[in-house]
This record gives structure tokens, sequence and C-alpha cells, in this order.
């Protein structure tokens, strides 16, 4: 049974960036979140359906960061190149690209993504995961030793149906691998703007656990990651396979934080409430005293922190962004302007508000300029401040 203990207001599409003659037909939800007493899963009340968010015009690319890049690369080289790898929600290709296009397939539900990994000679399914494009991988190619996923499968709604696929189209000893939002960096930093659309879930190991193991796989090995503010990888294989001592390692830390109990996420609802007072107070004081504020990264997260703290441009001028298919466009919901980098990050700028505060090691490196000419950084994480 779900149990409702933050209700973040009405927000639209996280990455629906948008021109201004389309503001009349911007799509809102309502974003509540709940604890499943059951299975121990953090997960939404009313969930989005998946093309309103995942289509051509989906904008998230992830190659565009050296941090996410280095990362895929990394782990690429940890697997091998000899085993068959299908990887679920290959976005621009940055993991699948470190791997032969012989034995590797793709399934990208967002069509502009999915024509680039197969102009780059990887078999790509511009589908969404499901029971039946699994029996029609199974058909086609067989089973595959490594089923891969980064920041996808807690954009699925329906996480029973995409276990039991993922179980049907294993090799017996595959491995499924996984890596998404950590819940416990969630509680640990505050960051309640992991909580957006395309995350209908965060996953402790706890709940995962128990969700796999209802569907035949079970978590085997947990990494845990730095990556997009703290991330776990989880490896789950079929159930009666060794299990490394990480898993509980994993579930006992989990349990000293309470991510088993009720009680811990309506005490982290308060902190959301304190957290959006503390960033309101900062920015209307930035602006009292004349101070120009932008915002670094249009980032989905950024999304769900603007419009549960009704913030626009008349509290930021405008963000900066890196990635073109952003760029001339407003910010979904409060529609506050996005420009790139060279033409909006100059002297001009007292504060910049850290959307992308996960990636903070690689902004302090790249803008150091900024830092020494006396401009500083706004974040929330994990507590409102200027850096
Ligand atoms: P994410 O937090 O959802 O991964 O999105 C990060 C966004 O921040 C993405 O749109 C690219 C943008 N970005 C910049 O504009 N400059 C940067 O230096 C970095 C690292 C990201």
């Amino acid at each position: 049974m779900k149990k409702q203990f933050l209700d973040l207001g009405k927000q639209p599409i996280a990455n629906g960036f948008l021109y201004k003659d389309q503001i009349n037909d911007e799509y809102f939800f309502n974003l509540k979140v709940a604890f499943d007493e059951k299975t121990k899963l953090f997960t939404q009340i009313e969930y989005v359906d998946p093309p309103l968010m995942f289509n051509d015009n989906y904008v998230y690319r992830g190659s565009l960061s050296k941090t996410m890049r280095d990362h895929f690369k990394n782990f690429s080289l940890t697997l091998g190149n000899n085993k068959k790898i299908l990887e679920i929600g290959s976005n621009d290709g940055v993991f699948i690209k470190n791997f032969d296009p012989k034995n590797t397939i793709s399934v990208e539900p967002c069509g502009n993504f999915a024509r680039e990994t197969q102009n780059m000679g990887y078999t790509t399914y511009d589908e969404f995961w499901t029971q039946d494009l699994a029996n029609k991988i199974l058909i086609n190619h067989g089973k595959q030793d490594i089923i891969f996923a980064a920041n996808c499968i807690c954009h699925i709604p329906d996480l029973d149906q995409t276990f039991k696929a993922v179980k049907s189209l294993l090799s017996e000893d595959g491995t499924f691998i996984f890596e998404d939002p950590s819940l416990a960096e969630v509680i640990n930093n505050n960051s309640y703007d992991q909580i957006y659309d395309e995350h209908p879930h965060i996953f402790s190991v706890i709940s995962l656990d128990n969700l796999l193991q209802r569907n035949g796989l079970q978590v085997v090995k947990v990494d845990n990651l730095e990556v997009h503010g703290g991330s776990n990888r989880i490896y789950a294989k079929k159930i009666g396979s060794k299990v490394d001592k990480t898993v509980e390692q994993n579930k006992s830390y989990e349990r000293i934080l309470g991510l088993d109990k009720f009680e811990t996420f309506e005490r982290f609802a308060e902190k959301v409430k304190q957290s959006k007072n503390d960033l309101i107070r900062i920015l209307k004081q930035c602006k009292k005293e004349g101070k120009k504020v932008i915002s670094y990264g249009a980032t989905s997260k950024s999304t769900t922190i603007f419009n549960y703290c009704n913030i626009n441009s008349d509290l930021i001028s405008y963000i900066t962004d890196t990635t073109p298919e952003k760029q001339g466009k407003l910010s979904p919901g409060t529609h506050i302007p996005v420009i790139s980098p060279e033409e909006g990050f100059n002297e001009s700028v007292d504060f910049a508000y850290l959307g992308a505060w996960n990636f903070i090691n690689e902004i302090s490196k790249k803008e150091d300029n900024f830092l020494a000419n006396g401009g500083k950084f706004i974040t929330h994480v994990p507590i409102v401040k200027i850096i």
C-alpha cells in the first residue's frame, strides 16, 4: 500500500523545454511522493505516461558531460568485449559505443537518439522496454550475457513487467546491471530535486531486492557510485546465484538510515519544506541587493526546484546550458530563458545557482575564473548555501 508523505505541487515535464508559443499547451501533473509499505519502494502516486517524456524531442544527451563519458568508458573496460550485451535506454550511445556493434543491441524509445546509435552501426530497437520487445529480441538475437541500463530503470513505471522481461532474455549465468540514483544519497543530501516525472521511483537496495526477487532475480552485488549525485550500480542474477557481501553492507546501511520506515520520509518532507524556504530567502535577498543571479545547467532536477519554489525570471535572470537542444527555449513551468554559456556566463553574473550541482567538481574546475573574480555559486545540497 502506497502512503503519501510529500506533495511537490503541479509540475511540468522536467525535460520539456519549450518555445513561447507552446506555453498554452504545456502539460502539468501532480507530483506526489509515497512509500510502498510492502516493497519499501519510494515511488510517485501519479505516474506520467512515458511517451509524454520519452519521444523524438528528448533533449538529455549523456555524451555532453566528460564525467559521464569517462564513467561509462571505464566501466565498459571491466566488462570485456566478447559478451552479448543489450542496453535498455541507450540514449546517444555514450555507453554502448565502447562495444563492438556485432555483439551489441540498443533499445531506445527516443527516436532522435535511436537513429544516432543505428547510424553508428548498432542494431537499435526504437521502442519501450516490454515483454513483447524482449520476446522479439529473443527470437532475433537469442539470450544475452549482459543486460545493462543506466538511469533508465527508475524511469519505468511497471517494474514487475520490466524485471520479468529482463529475466526472460538473460542467459543462464547472465547479469542484469543497472545504475540509478541512490535513495540513501537523496536522503543524505536532501536532494529532493531527484524527484521528477522521469523518476517515478528512487531505489534503495532493499526495495530493489524485494522487487527483483518476486520476479525471479536477486541483487548479487552493489557498487556505490559518485555520478548523478550518488548512484548505485546493481548487479542482479537469477535467484540462487552467489551473493557478494556488498549487498548486505548496503542493506544494513539503509536500515540504519531508516529507508525501510515511513517515518524517515515524513522527516525528509519537513526538510524539503525548510530547503524551499531557505532558497527563496537567499534569492530574494540577492534581488534586493541588486545582484544578478543565473542558473548553471538547465537540468531536469532544477525543474522540480523552480516549480516547487515558484522561482521564475524575477529571481533567476536566465539559465546557461551547453545542450544545443535546450538553448533558445524556456524552462518548463516557470519559463526562465535558457541560453548558451558563451552568451550568458560572463563577468556580469554575481551568483550562479547550481542546477547541475551533481557536476560540481567538473564545473568548479572549468569555471575557476568565475570564482577567482568573485563570482559565487548557490546550492541547496545538502543545505541551502553560498559557495
Ligand atoms: P543532468 O544533471 O540531468 O545530468 O543534466 C545536466 C545538464 O547540465 C545538461 O543539460 C548539461 C548541463 N551542463 C552544463 O550546461 N555545463 C556543464 O559544465 C555541465 C557539466 C552540465
